[in-house]
């Protein structure tokens, strides 16, 4: 074992990669809803389709992709491994605690909110980027050359209440797991201080509520475009 797995394997790695990846992520997301957003125009076929197509095509987005994929992986692992730590230094649950007294409920139910994002984001990517990337998304010629109606798809996708329901209650665990895994994070790099520590706990509450309520707003309208009601 060299010195990079000794550390990423060590309690201090594994909290330092959680912390990295986890605030990578966060940026992710704030990028992919505002970019996302133009799903909310009735009329945005055009300017969502040539979107996506930037986003798969444009090489330095394509880097960035790979490192989100790296990213999410990693982020797991090292959840899984802190989880077993954990367990394995206190395998006797304490007989008397009372939970609400010092930790929030969000923070008690990281794992479980991670499991609910990661069965989300299975079934997110199976619908979309493996549609878009090796599925038979249909072509639109807006006039500089053919590209992939994926409006068509996503569409066809949120018609479905129930498909538009799921999304809603993971968007639900994304927000509670921002809520704490955001400033969290930030204490993990040990970034505390008196004056930059309550700046922190404004942008994660901000990142923790307007992402996923800008998300939502998505499917919302996807379904109420695609069911003719707007
Ligand atoms: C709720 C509204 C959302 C919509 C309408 C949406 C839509 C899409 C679409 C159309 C793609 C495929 C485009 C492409 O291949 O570049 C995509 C990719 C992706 N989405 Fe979403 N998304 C939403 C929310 C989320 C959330 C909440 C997460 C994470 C928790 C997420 C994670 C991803 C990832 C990781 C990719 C692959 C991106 C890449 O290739 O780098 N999405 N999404």
């Amino acid at each position: 074992m060299n010195w990079i797995t000794t550390f990423f394997f060590s309690s201090v790695g594994k909290k330092l990669t959680m912390s990295i990846t986890g605030l990578f992520l966060s940026l992710f997301l704030v990028v992919h809803m505002a970019g996302n957003l133009v799903l909310l125009n009735p009329n945005g076929a055009q300017a969502f389709n040539e979107y996506a197509h930037f986003m798969t095509t444009f090489p330095p987005i394509k880097v960035a992709s790979i490192g989100t994929m790296a990213g999410i992986i990693l982020h797991i692992i090292q959840a899984i491994g802190i989880t077993m730590m954990n367990q394995k230094s206190r395998p006797v649950k304490y007989a008397h605690t009372k939970p609400n007294a010092s930790s929030s409920w969000a923070s008690r139910n990281m794992g479980i909110l991670g499991v609910i994002i990661l069965f989300f984001i299975v079934i997110h990517l199976r619908s979309f980027w493996y549609e878009m990337k090796f599925g038979s998304v249909p072509f639109v010629d807006y006039g500089s050359g053919e590209i992939k109606d994926l409006h068509t798809i996503v569409l066809a996708a949120f018609k479905n209440p129930l498909y538009v329901l799921g999304y809603l209650v993971a968007l639900g665990a994304i927000s509670f797991h921002l809520l704490h895994g955001f400033q969290s994070a930030f204490r993990s790099l040990g970034a505390v201080h008196s004056k930059y520590t309550p700046i922190i706990k404004v942008l994660g509450y901000a990142i923790a509520i307007g992402v996923p309520f800008g998300f939502a707003l998505q499917p919302i309208a996807a379904y109420l475009i695609a069911n003719g009601i707007i």
